[in-house]
Order: structure tokens, then C-alpha cells, then sequence
């Protein structure tokens, strides 16, 4: 039987929380004996800078590296607030993604039926979503240099920031893009600023050129990226695969899982190439939403987005769609019988916990 070994990095604020449950799902997948998981735990975040004055250690960069795949949770906090900028909590997963060449970030938005009056925005407008969203994740104007804040002499500092994109970044983001597309609704919207920024100019350039050159199939379409997001809250279902840049990615991203009623519903999967010579690719799978240290401890996470994480990294990193889909159809169970975080939860609806959500999970996982 396979054995496949898991990274996991709980992080900080309500990560753990949201990790115990995740792991209840492994415990599960374990016994029923399709598969085997052996698991190593790790520090990554504001945890990490706590007991070794690093956002991650190199010893668990080290551990993160020999596995086959991370199961991450959440970074950062206002305990850390005045940390320095090189040790902050987040630097520890921009280093996991930059060091891993994890440079596609997949964040599907998906509206469950049952959930459909829960998100702001009407339930017509939402019910049936089904969309992704590709963003670069090891560029732009996350890592461009230079990037500091320089004293100017006169009173005056400045602070900056360099937005930058090679023509092989851009190609190689599209093809995630064209080729996930193809597998589902065979369209793919490229969004950037090309009215205001060079490198929006080269990103609808590169795109234009690899899709007539390599997909001439899937449909393409381009938006501003201010556009793209207007027309995320209008009619979202115009998309199937959207694919953007770093900064306009994490945006986005978010309000696409907004869509979805909660922040708390939204996995994501961070790809890196496939390895010729192993097959296999780099991956660290984790929930789109934060650390919310305003709740961490309180049992009122939402285990869902980490649930679902997991699922991803099963039909990602390891072939096992079967039990990826059995676990989707798991989460899509409970939430049909009417059980809720408080996050998803209607004014005057019962609420439950997050570890009895994940009981819940791993309940209807044994049907
Ligand atoms: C995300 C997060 C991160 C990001 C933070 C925690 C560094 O917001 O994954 O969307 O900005 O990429
Ligand atoms: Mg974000």
C-alpha cells in the first residue's frame, strides 16, 4: 500500500483548531486502509518565531521539503504586531511557497446548496458557483526588489514595492490555467491592469500569444482586474476559470469566497512543477481564510476550508479522487442536514463547534 507523508503546520490562532480536525480525517482514512498517511508536525508562523526567533525554523523548512506534501493552517496575530518585518509570521509561508517554487495558487469558490442563503449576495446570483481562481503565487509584487522603505533626508521617507513579471512566469501560470479549463467549463478569464501597468501589458500579451500558440480549444477572455471584481459580486457564474497575478489574486480570492457565504468554507491548493525525474510536485495545501485571532480557542472556527484542503492535496498530490470526492460529498452532507459554525450560520440558527463539525465530517465519511 502507498505510504504517503504529510508536512503539517498548524500555525498560529485558530490553525490548530482547525488542524485537530483535519487530522481526525486522516485517523479516518488511515483505518479504513486504502491508503497511509504518516503525519510530522512543525512549526510555521508566529508559534515558530516564539520558540526559535524564525518564522520557521530550518529544520522544519528541511521537513517540509521531504514530504510529499503540507497541510498548513493559519499564520499571524496581534501578538506579534511588533515583530521584526523579516521574522513576521507571514514570512514564514511566503518562504514555504517561494522556497517550494509553489508558484500556482488553485482557490476554487463553490456554493453549496444547502448554504446558498447564507452568502450577502442573493441566493439566484450564487447557487450552482462553481468557479476557480489561478493565482500566481512565487511573484509580482510580493517578492519583485526592490522592496523597502528608504529615508529620504528631508523628514520624508518612501516606501516601495516593484511589481515584476518574466514572460516564463506568466506562461506558466497560463497553462495551470488553460489546463485545469479544459477539464471543466473550458473558458478562462485573464485579469490585469494592462490601462496602467507595464506588466499588465506583457501578462495580456503572454496569455494572447501561449493561447493561440497552445490552446486555441479553450475559450479566453481578459478583464481589468478592478472589472474583474465589480462583475465577481454581479454574476459571478459568467466565470469557470479565472486566472491573475499575486496581489490581485489575493484579493479576489477573497471576495470569491465571500460568495460563497463564508470565509471559513474556502480550501486552496499551492502547486509547484511536476519533478521529472520523481513525477511527483511540490504542495502545500491550506484554508484561504486567516489565523482569526478574535476567535481562536472559542470552538467557533470552521474546520470546512481545512477539511476541504485536505481533500485537494488527496486528488492532487496522491491520485485519490475517489476519496477526495467521498469527502466533498461528506462535507455537502452535513451541511444539508442543517449543521453550522457560527460563521455560516442564519440570525437565530443552532450552532455547533468545531470539533463537533469535524465529528460530523468523519461521521458521515463512515455513512
Ligand atoms: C493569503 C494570505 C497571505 C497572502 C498572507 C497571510 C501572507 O492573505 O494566502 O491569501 O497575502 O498571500
Ligand atoms: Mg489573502
Amino acid at each position: 500500500m502507498a505510504t504517503y507523508k504529510l508536512f503539517l503546520a498548524p500555525g498560529d490562532g485558530i490553525g490548530p483548531e482547525v488542524m485537530a480536525e483535519a487530522e481526525k480525517v486522516i485517523a479516518h482514512f488511515n483505518a479504513e486502509g486504502g491508503a497511509r498517511f504518516e503525519t510530522e508536525r512543525g512549526l510555521v508562523g508566529g508559534c515558530a518565531y516564539d520558540a526559535h526567533g524564525a518564522s520557521i525554523s530550518e529544520a522544519d523548512m528541511g521537513r517540509a521539503k521531504a514530504a510529499d506534501a503540507v497541510l498548513f493552517g493559519a499564520v499571524g496575530g496581534p501578538k506579534w504586531a511588533g515583530v521584526p518585518y523579516e521574522v513576521r509570521p507571514e514570512a514564514g509561508l511566503l518562504r514555504l511557497r517561494k522556497d517550494l517554487a509553489l508558484y500556482a495558487n488553485l482557490r476554487p469558490a463553490v456554493c453549496y446548496p444547502a448554504l446558498a442563503s447564507a452568502s450577502s449576495l442573493k441566493a439566484e446570483v450564487i447557487e450552482g458557483l462553481d468557479i476557480v481562481i489561478v493565482r500566481e503565487l512565487t511573484g509580482g509584487v510580493y517578492f519583485g526588489e526592490p522592496k523597502e522603505i528608504i529615508d529620504l533626508g528631508n523628514g520624508q521617507k518612501r516606501g516601495i514595492d516593484t511589481q515584476v513579471y518574466d514572460t516564463f512566469e506568466i506562461e506558466r501560470i497560463g497553462r495551470v490555467a488553460f489546463d485545469l479549463a479544459r477539464k471543466r467549463g473550458n473558458k478562462v478569464t485573464s485579469s490585469e491592469k494592462h490601462n496602467v501597468m507595464k506588466s499588465g501589458v506583457l501578462w495580456k500579451e503572454v496569455m494572447t500569444a501561449l493561447h493561440k500558440r497552445e490552446f486555441p480549444d479553450v475559450t479566453l477572455e481578459h478583464q481589468l482586474a478592478d472589472a474583474l471584481g465589480m462583475q465577481l459580486v454581479r454574476w459571478p457564474k459568467q466565470f469557470d476559470v479565472i486566472v491573475t497575478d499575486n496581489l490581485f489574486g489575493d484579493m479576489l480570492s477573497d471576495v470569491a469566497a465571500m460568495l460563497t457565504g463564508s470565509l471559513g468554507m474556502l480550501p486552496s491548493a499551492s502547486l509547484g512543477d511536476v519533478d521529472a525525474k520523481t513525477g511527483q510536485r511540490k504542495a502545500l495545501y491550506e484554508p484561504v481564510h486567516g489565523s482569526a485571532p478574535d476567535i481562536a480557542g472559542t470552538g467557533a472556527a470552521n474546520p470546512i476550508a481545512m477539511i476541504g484542503s485536505l481533500a485537494m492535496c488527496l486528488r492532487y498530490s496522491f491520485g485519490l479522487g475517489e476519496q477526495a470526492d467521498r469527502l466533498e460529498a461528506a462535507i455537502a452532507s452535513v451541511l444539508a442536514q442543517g449543521l453550522r459554525t457560527r460563521d455560516i450560520a442564519a440570525a437565530g440558527e443552532a450552532t455547533i463547534s468545531t470539533s463537533a463539525m469535524g465529528n460530523a465530517i468523519v461521521g458521515a465519511l463512515k455513512g
